[in-house]
This record gives C-alpha cells, structure tokens and sequence, in this order.
C-alpha cells in the first residue's frame, strides 16, 4: 500500500516553522475556507471525514464536535499536547516543523464549535517545541488569523499555550483540564463530559495535536475524499512513532490499514540482525502486547481492537528476543505506578503492588501461585477508577502475563535457585541511595 502524506507533506522544509513558508505553501486557505462555510458545515465534513482521535481513545472528532450545545454561552477548544504516553513522539515532530498547521486547525474546530477561548496544553519537558508555538501564535495574531473578527468572518477566537509540568496523568482529559485551571492534575469524574462541561465549567472540545493538525487538510480537501483513504472505520493517514528494537526507528505516516508487518519490517527496518520480534506494542506501553504471528494483521482500529489489543496513540515498540518479558513488565509498572495520582485506590494501591510483586518474582521470593494474584490485581484495576491510567499498566501486563506464563515460571524458578534464603532485597529492588564519602 502506498503510504500518502498529508501531515509530513514537505515536513522538512527549512523555514516551515515561519508563517513566511507556510502562507506561500496554502497555509491557512483552509481557515479561509471554513470561515465562508457556516459551522454546521464544517462540524458536517469533519464528520464525513470519519477521522477518530489520534491521542489514544479513537472517537470520532465531528460526533465529538457535535456534542457542544448550540448558544452564546463561553466555549473552548484545548488542543492536548501532553504527549506523555510512552513510546509516542508524533506530536513534537509537527508542533517542532510545522506549528501553524496545528493552529490552523484549532482555529478552524473553534469556528465550528464556535469558541472563543483557545488553549494548547504542552508537556512541560516540551520546552523547545513550546517556544516555537509561542512564536507562531505570535505570528498569526499579528497577522489577524488569531483575535477579534478573524479576516472579517465575525469569528474571534483568542489562543494561549500552557506548558505543563511533565506529569502523565495530565495527558488524561479531565486531569489536563484541572492543571489547566491552576489545581493539582487529578481525573475528574465524568459525566460530565468535558463537551458539556469541561474548562471552567463550560462546553470544551479537547482533542490531540495530530487530530486538529489534520482539521485543515480535511477541510481543503474534503471530509468525503479525505474518507477514501485508509480502511473501514479508520480513515485517513496516521502518524506512527515505531521505537524499540527496529533499526530505523522514527515517525512515519501511513495510511491505516497497511500491514503491521510492513510498517515495523519495511519502514523501520525490523529487528536488530540475528535477532526476533519476541512481542509488540501496538499502541503504546498501554496496549496489550502483540505476538509475532499478529504482525500480518493491518494496522488500523478495528483490527487491533479484534486481536485483543488496540491503535491507541499510533506508538509501536518493538521487544526482540534478546529481553526478558518480567524485565519489561517491571519497566512498565514502575512507569504507572510513578505517575498514579493517587486519586483512585485501585490504581494507586494495584500499581504499588504490581510493583512489589514483579520485584518478588525477580527477586526469586515468589511462587507461580504469585502469578495468578498478579492478574487478579490486574482484573481488580480494570474498570475500577475515574480514569483509565490504572487500567494502561493492567492490560499490558494482563496480556504478559497470559501469553508469556512459561516465561515468567521459568524466571520464577531461576530467580529462586539463585536465591535460597530467600532473601527479599535480591533481584531488580530500587537500588540503594549511595551517599558520597565526605
Ligand atoms: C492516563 C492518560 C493519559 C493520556 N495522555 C494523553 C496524551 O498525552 N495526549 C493525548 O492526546 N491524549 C492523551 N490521553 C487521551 C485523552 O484523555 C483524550 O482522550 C484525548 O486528548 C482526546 O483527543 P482525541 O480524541 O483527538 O484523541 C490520555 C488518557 C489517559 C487515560
């Protein structure tokens, strides 16, 4: 399958980041375009577009648009950039390279939503692509495309970006929206849905910087030709981060329904020589993983929801046979367990535990019965707590622990003829502070 490319369309022209370059190459003629249609229409050809989000939940963003109540009352569009699931690194890339292509598509679902208010939420560590879009909302405020009337349309839509403070949890909607309001990032419960009431109360649209980043191109071109692309279910072009154990790691964009082996053999180069795809992530750390004999599958929504996994954010991580499946899961639950709000007990106790047990197993104090309560903490987490950050560590280790169980006994029984007393602090424990010689 050919792979298009919309996004990554010239992405690295040298001056691509300047409304200069942009402007000359139909920059911002699509928000021109939208303005001349009345709001209903573009909430109708983004719908026709069918695009679903492409920050991990997959909901279509024009059934999402057209939950925001008609009225006067104050709305908002936040676009979130907090980019924190692991394995992802899309956005960066186009806020880095092409920064108005995000705006024009936050000014473009603000005119549709009509919202006046317009924020971009960034992860803190972003801190180079945060001052590039400061210097373009900069930019495009200067030259009327951000403000009062915008290019005499009547539409006035004002834009902030908002650096985070590097948190995981504030990449989850409600959790962004409540540090965007000046408090600690914690989930809310829901519903509400932000659509109905979301930033300071009011009717929000949030979506991802690859979903409004794309709003453009779906106007331009229009939402039924943009729907021609890609598989059943899952229009369009998509950004996939691949990392892990390939040779040519990096973003690519595809068009969604391109064989999973295509994207990780082909255009990431596979797995180092010598070596074998041991399992993948298919959608981020938080995806339950995939085997080798998944990889003929294609790479869209459907297909990765039917083989018991899912897209989620595009980010693919490539485990080859040279890893240890507990070394990997004990990575990943120290990641959720780190970056629990603490909020919910199941996710803040089940992460803890997860931890403590994989250090049990690691250590060579556990017993394949300890295997069995380590799913059921994951059964426990599932399904359990306002948001799904709990859930991103039990699925993932959920799908280890089932698919690698010989693994993990193997390891078990390893791990105990090495440690015949029993002693708790062997294996991977957090190593022990070292304090310097005065
Ligand atoms: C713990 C957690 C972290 C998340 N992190 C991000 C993130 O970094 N970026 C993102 O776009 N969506 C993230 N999401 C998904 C958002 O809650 C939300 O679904 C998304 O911003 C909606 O945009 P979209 O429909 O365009 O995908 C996260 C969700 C959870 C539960």
């Amino acid at each position: 399958m050919s792979t298009p490319h919309l996004l990554f369309k010239d992405i690295d022209e040298p001056g691509l980041d300047t409304l200069d370059v942009y402007v000359k190459r139909g920059g911002y003629d699509n928000l021109k375009k939208a303005l001349t249609m009345p709001p209903e229409a573009v909430v109708e050809e983004l719908k026709a577009s069918g695009i679903r989000g492409r920050g991990g939940a997959g909901f279509q963003m024009g059934t999402k648009l057209s939950f925001l109540p008609k009225g006067t009352m104050d709305k908002y569009v936040v676009c979130n950039a907090d980019e924190s699931e692991p394995g992802t690194f899309k956005d960066r890339e186009l806020m880095q390279k092409i920064p108005h292509l995000l705006i024009e598509g936050i000014l473009i679902a603000g005119y549709a939503a009509q919202a006046t208010k317009s924020f971009i939420f960034i992860r803190g560590e972003y801190d180079q692509q945060a001052s590039i879009l400061e210097a373009a909302v900069a930019e495009a405020k200067a030259a009327g495309y951000i403000g009062e009337n915008i290019l005499g349309s009547g539409h006035s839509q004002d834009m902030w970006v908002h650096r985070g403070a590097g948190a995981y949890i504030c990449g989850e909607e409600t959790g962004l929206l409540d540090s965007l309001e000046g408090r600690r990032g914690n989930p809310r419960l829901k519903p509400p849905f932000p659509a109905n009431q979301g930033l300071y109360q009011g009717p929000t649209l949030i979506n991802n910087v690859e979903t409004l980043s794309t709003a453009p191109l779906i106007i331009g071109m229009g939402g039924a030709e943009y729907a021609k692309l890609g598989a059943e279910n899952s229009t369009g072009t998509k950004l996939v981060s691949v990392s892990g154990n390939v040779k040519n790691p990096g973003n690519f964009e595809i068009e969604l329904g391109m064989k999973s082996r295509d994207i990780i053999e082909g255009l990431a180069g596979g797995v180092p020589d010598g070596r074998q795809v041991k399992f993948w992530f298919p959608g981020g750390s938080s995806s339950p993983v995939l085997l080798p004999e998944d990889l003929d599958l294609t790479y869209d929504f459907d297909t990765m929801a039917k083989a018991g996994s899912m897209l989620g954010s595009g980010a693919i991580i490539v485990v080859d046979d040279s890893n240890k499946v507990v070394d990997v899961a004990l990575k990943l639950a120290k990641f959720y367990k780190h970056e629990s709000c603490g909020k919910c007990s199941p996710c803040r106790e089940g992460t803890n535990w997860t931890v403590k047990m994989l250090q049990r197993i690691d250590a060579g104090v556990a017993t394949p019965m300890d295997l069995d309560i380590l799913a059921s903490v994951q059964d426990q987490i599932m399904g359990n707590c306002l948001c799904v950050l709990g859930d991103a560590m039990a699925m993932p280790l959920s799908s280890m622990v089932k698919k690698f169980r010989e693994e993990f006994e193997e390891h078990i029984e390893l791990a105990r003829a090495r440690n015949p007393y029993g002693d708790e602090d062997a294996g991977q424990a957090e190593p022990p502070i070292e304090i310097a010689a005065a």
